[in-house]
């Protein structure tokens, strides 16, 4: 750990504010997209833009690799996308100490935008003590990432969380991940940068496909609620169609939603060896482009689970274009975009807040207040980034605004939690309405810690006082033969 850097960062965030990337992007390539009503919009053109998307962590969850700081790989990798016939990439975790200013300036020479996940496996809200892991310290590691992007146009967006709701038990979590998008959304105003949307990439759970939804875009305090939604959606299998995958049924279920919508993950592999991507004609048409903003095949690389568009050759040198990839790549090219505005619409009312009912759906409409100590972070930076080292689901944060106080309960966690394991999780979503299994990756991480045995906080009854790993992850390991 650290240490000195910890201390540093908490004493001298003032000169060490606004971490600004070495170098803009400074073509025309990749103009900021801007939402409007429930669509992105080119801000150059004024022409609506349509995610045509694949995502990007090559080395998977086993091997978490920060692909945008390592020009070896991103520069393998830009031509392949450009090859493709892509325009946006997502990443699902980097690391915010890194430099990334030649990667991203390659990605916006080529046209290309990235949807970036803020959270990393151990720093994130945890599904097992959501509100404890809601801390100071969270917070900084995503603010800083924030400092760390912001200055990229080609940023289409950032996801405050993925998949964090991955089961019928799990919707309490809601709460935090909504507070951290009010935290995020608030910062980047107060830091005067670019508004850049905010979202969350939802996992498929049909018991609470439509209450997450309409979670994320209720209430009164336009803050906290997103400016994009991403739904993981594996539902179209094989060579299916609009209605037999229930790509018709989201189209009713959705059709209100006040803000763009799009698949942040999909690519069902369940049905045949060979992806056809055949959802590619469906996505691209009106029959979807009025309420859908295009989508993210899941995934670049080929990894255990076997999504991959691309096998990254032994020396990693080199990829080699598998089937799906060309598969996909001659429905891209195929299918245009819809004239126009593709029926995109900006008179819809943001959703209505869901009750909260026990054991069904346990988010609360009344957000947390976002932790004191991080309220420093608005007037002069996050700081110094922390990188992906850092653990901060264990440190509960204080209610005094004291910042030694904050300081000292930093370095207490930090001295004496013991190594801290985790990994990527990767959740087995419930069945949708058709015969698909969805198995999807998450980077909204659980870890499973030793816990700091004297952490004294006053909310120290939230610390979680169990080693127990959560059965889904006991299932998972088995699955995918995850290390945990
Ligand atoms: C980056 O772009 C912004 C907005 O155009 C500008 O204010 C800033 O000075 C630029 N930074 C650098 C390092 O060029
Ligand atoms: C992990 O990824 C890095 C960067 O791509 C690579 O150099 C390394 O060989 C990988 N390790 C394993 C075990 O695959
Ligand atoms: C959710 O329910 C499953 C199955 O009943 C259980 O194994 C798991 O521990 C629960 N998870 C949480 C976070 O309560
Ligand atoms: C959408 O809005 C219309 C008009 O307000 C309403 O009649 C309809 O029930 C709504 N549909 C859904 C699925 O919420
Ligand atoms: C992709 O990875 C999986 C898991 O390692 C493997 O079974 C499969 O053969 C790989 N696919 C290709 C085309 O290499
Ligand atoms: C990848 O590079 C190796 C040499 O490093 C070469 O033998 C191989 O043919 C290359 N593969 C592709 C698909 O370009
Ligand atoms: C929701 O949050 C408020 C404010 O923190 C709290 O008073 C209330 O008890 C919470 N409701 C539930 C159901 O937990
Ligand atoms: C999920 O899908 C599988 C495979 O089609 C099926 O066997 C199983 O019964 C389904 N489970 C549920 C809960 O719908």
């Amino acid at each position: 750990m650290r240490l000195s850097n910890i201390i540093q960062s908490v004493l001298t965030i003032t000169t060490l504010s606004n971490f600004v990337a070495a170098e803009n992007s400074t073509n025309n390539n990749t103009p900021p997209i801007k939402v409007s009503g429930n669509a992105f919009y080119n801000s150059d053109t004024n022409e609506r833009f349509y995610i045509r998307g694949v995502d990007y962590q090559p080395g998977g969850s086993s091997n978490l690799t920060d692909p945008l700081a390592d020009v070896e790989i991103c520069s393998r990798d830009v031509p392949v996308f450009k090859d493709l016939g892509i325009n946006t990439v997502r990443v699902y975790t980097v690391d915010n100490s890194l430099d990334h200013s030649e990667c991203m300036k390659l990605l916006s020479d080529a046209g290309i935008y990235l949807i970036l996940d803020v959270n990393t496996p151990t720093s994130a809200i945890s599904r097992i003590n959501p509100s404890c892991s809601y801390n100071a310290d969270y917070l900084q590691n995503v603010f800083a990432t924030i400092d760390t992007f912001s200055n990229y146009d080609n940023v289409l967006g950032f996801f405050a969380g993925n998949e964090v709701i991955n089961s019928d038990n799990t919707t309490n979590t809601a709460t935090y991940v909504k507070a951290v998008v009010r935290d995020m959304k608030k910062y980047i105003k107060a830091r005067n940068y670019r508004t850049i949307p905010v979202g969350y990439s939802a996992a498929d759970i049909v018991a609470n496909r439509q209450t997450s939804a309409e979670y994320f875009n209720c209430g009164d305090d336009a803050d906290a609620r997103i400016d994009m939604f991403g739904v993981n959606d594996y539902s179209w299998c094989g060579p299916s169609s609009f209605t037999v995958s229930g790509y018709a049924t989201k189209m009713q279920l959705y059709k209100n939603y006040s803000v763009p919508i799009f698949l942040s993950e999909f690519g069902c592999n369940k049905v045949v060896s060979n992806r056809p991507f055949t959802e590619i004609e469906a996505i691209y048409s009106t029959q979807m482009s009025s309420v859908f903003s295009g989508g993210l095949v899941y995934e670049y690389s080929n990894e255990t689970n076997n999504y991959g568009l691309v096998k990254i050759n032994e020396d990693g040198t080199n990829v080699t274009k598998l089937t799906d990839y060309e598969n996909l790549k001659s429905e891209y090219a195929k299918v245009s975009n819809p004239e126009g505005d593709g029926g995109a619409y900006s008179g819809n009312d943001y959703s209505t807040c869901p009750d909260y009912v026990k054991g069904t759906w346990e988010a609360n409409n009344t957000l947390p207040e976002m932790p004191s100590a991080a309220s420093a972070y608005f007037k002069s930076g996050a700081g110094e980034p922390m990188g992906t080292y850092i653990s901060t689901q264990n440190s509960c944060h204080e209610d005094d605004d004291d910042d030694i106080a904050s300081l000292s309960s930093i370095l207490s966690s930090s001295t004496t939690s013991e190594a801290t394991s985790s990994v990527e999780s990767s959740s087995t979503a419930v069945n949708s309405t058709t015969s698909s299994i969805s198995t999807t990756m998450s980077s909204s991480a659980v870890s499973s810690s030793s816990r700091s045995s004297t952490s004294k906080s006053k909310h120290s009854k939230g610390v979680a006082n169990s080693l127990d790993i959560p059965p889904i992850f006991q299932l998972l390991s088995q699955v995918f033969g995850y290390l945990l």
